[in-house]
Parts: C-alpha cells; sequence; structure tokens
C-alpha cells in the first residue's frame, strides 16, 4: 500500500508520479465522471501525481468534441467552487493544474454495444503512443451502468486492448454494483475473467478510499495496546453504523431494484466489517491483505431463512423532516412505484463463527433519510465486575466503548469511567478524543484520488479481488432469499427523519442490548 506524506506529495517527489499512461473513462458525460472521477484526476494534478505524458479519453454515446466536453467539465468545476456541494470541496479553482488537465483531454463518441467503438478507441490509443508518449499503458475506467461491465470488458479483449505485452499494462476499473446477488456476481466474474487476469481487475469499493477506514488497519496493528484484547474474551459486541441524511436523490430506478442492503453491505459495511474483525496479514501485500479480508466475510455464519428474518430487519421511510426540511416518503419519489417494497434501512446481527469473535455479535444498520449523518465502528468492551462499588453510591457501571469515527468529524473516541471528584464514589463517563482535524492538514480529497492513482501505480490493495465480492454476496444471500420469499407488508415503517424503525432497536433489545444513539 502506498501511503506518502501530504507534504512529500505537495512538493511533487518525482518517486510518486504515475507512470505515462491513457485513461479512459466509459461514461464520461455521466454523473460519477463529472463528481468525482475528473475531480479527484484534477487534485491528483495538485499534488503532482500525473505524469506529462498523462492523457484522459472521454467516451461516450453523445457527439461532442473534446473541446465540448472539457468546457462542459469546466463549469461544472466552477459550479462546484460557487455553489459548494458533492463531495469536491475548494474555495478556488488553481487554473494551471485545471488547464493542465483539460489540455490532455480527448473524446471518442462511441456506443459500448458496438464492436466498431474499441476498434477506434485503440487506433486512437496507438496514436497518442506515438504522439504523447502513453506507452500503451492504459487505465479503463467503467463509470458506466453494470449492464454495460461485461459488454465493455468483452469489447475491449476483442480489440486487442487488453493484452498486456512488453511491460506495457491494461487495466479495468470496475464500480458498483458488482452483481446483484452472489450467483450475478460470480457471473460476472466469471466473464471478465475470459478477457482479464485478476490483476488487471480493479474493482472499487469507495469506502477504502477514505482514509479513516484505511486507519483501522493502522490502529490495530501499528500500536501494541488494541490488539491484545481486539477479541471474544474483551469484546461484548461491534455496532457498525452508515446512517445518511440524504434521500435517495433522483435515483430512483437504481435504488427500486437495490436497496439498502444491496447498496451497502456487501460493499461498504462489509470493507469496515473486515477492517475491524480480519486477522492481521503478514503485509501490505495486495494478497497478502486480501485473503484476510476474504477470510473474515468466508467466516460470517450461514442463517436458515428463519434465522435471516430474525436476524435482519428492513424499513422504508415514510414522509418526514430531515434536518428541519420536509422529506417526502419514498414511494413518493420519481421512478419508485406506489407500493414500493424496496427497503431504504436495514439492520441485521452477523456472527463471525472464528476463533477470534465466537459469541461476539456484529450489528450493522444502514438507512437513507436518518436523524443524522454517521458512519462509525462502535466497539463494546465486557463490563468490569461490580463488586468494589457494591455499597457505594454507583449504581451501574458505565460501559467502554471505542468508536472509529469514519465520517464525518473523523476521529476516534475511548469512552471509560472516572471517578467524579468528591468525598463520595461516583462514577461519570468520560472519553478521550483523537480528531483527524487537530493532527493532520488534509488535503481536499474526493476520496477517489489515492483508488485512481493506486491503479495507475498497480497497487490492488484498496480494491476487491474476486473472492472479496463473493464472499460478501454469500454472506447476504439468506437474507435477500428470505426477503424475496416473505414479503413485508408493513411498509413504509420509520419517519423520514428518525433513528429508523422500532424493529431494529428490537434487533438489539432481544440480546439485552441497544443501539448507540444517532441524535
Ligand atoms: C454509494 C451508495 O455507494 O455510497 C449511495 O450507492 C450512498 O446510496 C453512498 O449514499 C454513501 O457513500 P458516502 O461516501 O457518502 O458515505
Amino acid at each position: 500500500m502506498t501511503r506518502e506524506s501530504d507534504a512529500a506529495a505537495v512538493a511533487g517527489d518525482s518517486a510518486m508520479v504515475a507512470p505515462p499512461c491513457a485513461m479512459v473513462i466509459f461514461g464520461a458525460a455521466g454523473d460519477l465522471t463529472k463528481r468525482l472521477v475528473v475531480p479527484s484526476l484534477y487534485d491528483l494534478v495538485r499534488a503532482k501525481r500525473l505524469p506529462e505524458q498523462f492523457r484522459l479519453v472521454g467516451v461516450d454515446l453523445a457527439a461532442k468534441t473534446a473541446a465540448e466536453w472539457s468546457q462542459g467539465l469546466s463549469e461544472m468545476m466552477n459550479q462546484f467552487v460557487v455553489q459548494g456541494g458533492g463531495e469536491f470541496h475548494v474555495d478556488q479553482l488553481d487554473q494551471a493544474a485545471w488547464h493542465w488537465l483539460t489540455d490532455r483531454m480527448t473524446y471518442l463518441q462511441g456506443d459500448l454495444n458496438d464492436p466498431g467503438t474499441y476498434r477506434r478507441l485503440g487506433d486512437h490509443l496507438a496514436e497518442l503512443d506515438k504522439k504523447a508518449g502513453t506507452a500503451g499503458n492504459y487505465l479503463f475506467y467503467l463509470a458506466v451502468a453494470d449492464r454495460f461491465f461485461s459488454v465493455a470488458v468483452s469489447g475491449l479483449g476483442a480489440a486487442g486492448l487488453a493484452n498486456e505485452q512488453q511491460g506495457q499494462w491494461r487495466r479495468v476499473v470496475i464500480e458498483k454494483p458488482f452483481g446483484h446477488d452472489l450467483a450475478s456476481a460470480r457471473a460476472l466474474n466469471a466473464d471478465i475473467l475470459k478477457t482479464l487476469s485478476e490483476s488487471q481487475i480493479y474493482r472499487i469499493d469507495h469506502f477504502l478510499g477514505k482514509e479513516t477506514v484505511q486507519n483501522v488497519m493502522a490502529l490495530r496493528f501499528a500500536n501494541g495496546l488494541f490488539e491484545p484484547i481486539w477479541n471474544r474474551d474483551h469484546i461484548d459486541h461491534i455496532q457498525i453504523t452508515a446512517a445518511e441524511t440524504v434521500g435517495i436523490e433522483r435515483r430512483g430506478k437504481f435504488y427500486e431494484t437495490t436497496g439498502a442492503l444491496r447498496d451497502m453491505v456487501p460493499n461498504h459495511l462489509f470493507q469496515l466489517l473486515a477492517m475491524t474483525a480480519m486477522e492481521p496479514p503478514i503485509s501490505f501485500d495486495a494478497d497478502a491483505v486480501r485473503v484476510k479480508k476474504a477470510e473474515v466475510i468466508q467466516a460470517i455464519r450461514p442463517m436458515s431463512e428463519a434465522e435471516a428474518l430474525q436476524n435482519a430487519v428492513r424499513a422504508q421511510y415514510a414522509a418526514g423532516a430531515v434536518l428541519g426540511k420536509p422529506a417526502n416518503a419514498y414511494r413518493q419519489e420519481p421512478d419508485v412505484a406506489p407500493d414500493s417494497a424496496t427497503e431504504t434501512f436495514m439492520a441485521c446481527k452477523l456472527n463471525v463463527d472464528n476463533w477470534r469473535w465466537a459469541g461476539v455479535p456484529f450489528y450493522l444498520r444502514t438507512g437513507k433519510y436518518m436523524t443524522r449523518r454517521l458512519t462509525e465502528i462502535a466497539i463494546r468492551f465486557h463490563q468490569a465486575p461490580f463488586t468494589l462499588f457494591r455499597g457505594t453510591d454507583v449504581e451501574r457501571l458505565h460501559p467502554n466503548w471505542m468508536i472509529l469515527r469514519i465520517q464525518p468529524e473523523e476521529g476516534i473516541a475511548l469512552q471509560f469511567a472516572a471517578k467524579r471528584p468528591g468525598p463520595t464514589v461516583m462514577l461519570d463517563s468520560v472519553s478521550m478524543n483523537f480528531a483527524y482535524k487537530d493532527h493532520f492538514n488534509l488535503a481536499p480529497s474526493t476520496g477517489y484520488e489515492t483508488l485512481i492513482y493506486d491503479c495507475m501505480i498497480g497497487d490492488a490493495t484498496l480494491f476487491q479481488r474476486a473472492d472479496n465480492i463473493e464472499a460478501g454476496w454469500q454472506a447476504v444471500q439468506p437474507i435477500l432469499d428470505a426477503w424475496a420469499n416473505n414479503p413485508l407488508q408493513n411498509f413504509p415503517n420509520y419517519a423520514a427523519g428518525s433513528n429508523g424503525p422500532t424493529a431494529a432497536d428490537e434487533l438489539l433489545a432481544r440480546d439485552g442490548r441497544v443501539w448507540r444513539p444517532l441524535d
């Protein structure tokens, strides 16, 4: 894994400049390109990570010139500066950096279903190799709907664009959703592996681009303090939360067939679970890390249909108010059926059946339109014995928590009991807090910079291997099946702007536990 200091990045350490290459974005006119991919490239230019010979080729259906494409992107970048919004925040655009990038943009109109598109792309790339020195190294970024993943990969293969020879590399970045269940993920893997070798495939999960997620490994394995107590002897249970205050944001069509479980759990929440629960890898080598991550996900105990129905809760938001603004019910959103059975919230209890975690439940929850935006991993330690405090004014002991705050207010907190000053024995729960912003000068980032740069330098540590993806789907498949076989009648069942449905509270109450408060 490549993690260098920001100071070195700003200084433009030549060792950190990516090798000459052309990056091709399929879906050049799409939302992802505008919101994340291009702003991240701009950040990489500012950090001096891209080589002089870098070229960016946009491919999309719409007929336009390179100038029109880059003009549209310029307008969007300027809009980010003026209005804010999105994942990209800057007060001012560095015009020199932006022009550096736009000067390197070309555009090719093409239909991904048409083999001619890939032939023309091949000719174009060969020309860039000659004129710009891109050296035959190509990074193909599939920022398109998932139905095009296979088509695009086989199109590249048929045009000879996936062949690596004489030290040239050809890599393909694949966005989520990677399949919609275990069978489709397996089929997609099998399909793309006909054309590409595993080492050429970079399956993105943008949670791994978050510094706070990467830091979970550093926290656990770079400190002598925590790992000895990081197991069932000391940990009571773990709560993983990804609560959002956004709704489905004009994505009704996508969300109707996806739902909260598919959208967030086998990918993002399982990344958090894997980072928290994996065994120590022997190095930062991509495969050493990924093998440990796959193992822990594979250790999630399979559930029968009855267990899945008991251990997983689904819910859908009704109208309400989020952060003081009125919000429509999910069923009133554009492109959503008036009787939709899609869940916008899910919670579940999982058991990781290995020596470290047997008997330690992992509770996961995620939802749209919740009361507060919060992504965190909360580790609850065993209660201390009470004997010593019998006969004092202390009625109960406060639990110890370690909270890894992924976003916002990135940091780590450790909660423990302290004696309240005074003549009698009284306890209070206090917290030691580490906030990233107090210690590190974080460069503006969308979270994609590291991921894109890592593709260019061939570091796959932060990407999902086929077995990681399939393990994720395998673990949630019993829930998907149980829900499909047992449609729920009581949607909607939580108000927009709330903490979620009562059924989620009951899930923990059955075990004598409660969720950490969101508000
Ligand atoms: C995406 C999901 O993958 O992750 C979205 O499709 C979700 O529905 C988003 O809002 C959450 O990411 P982040 O980085 O905003 O927590």
